[in-house]
């Protein structure tokens, strides 16, 4: 398999549903992940621009569901199924759309 230009760190991890700390996974990052990975394919990313991949916690668990871009070391966060469509034309040259950006402050709040 190729070596693709990004990763895409999709946080899985799942909590009991009332952890006051909450996760990505009881947020829908597991149909997220599915998503950005037939999103990704339907484009023509897959095999050499970007790969989605799942991850255990990346510790900004109040901002899921997260994901990691590597190894841009972007944060994006609060993501739904509905961002996929910018995330996929910022995977192909476009910009990262600024609402799921998450400052510094948001990631070290976690
Ligand atoms: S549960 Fe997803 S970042 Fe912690």
């Amino acid at each position: 398999m190729p070596l693709r230009q990004r990763y895409l760190f999709v946080c899985v991890n799942r909590r009991p549903d009332d952890a006051p700390k909450g996760s990505c996974a009881a947020r829908g990052s597991e149909a997220l992940h599915a998503a950005l990975k037939s999103a990704t394919a339907a484009r023509g990313l897959a095999r050499t621009v970007a790969r989605p991949c799942t991850s255990s916690c990346l510790d900004v668990c109040t901002q899921g569901p997260v994901v990691l871009v590597e190894p841009d070391q972007v944060f994006l966060g609060r993501v739904t199924e509905a961002d996929v469509p910018a995330i996929v034309d910022a995977l192909a040259g476009g910009e990262w759309p600024a609402h799921l950006l998450l400052t510094r402050d948001e990631i070290d709040a976690g």
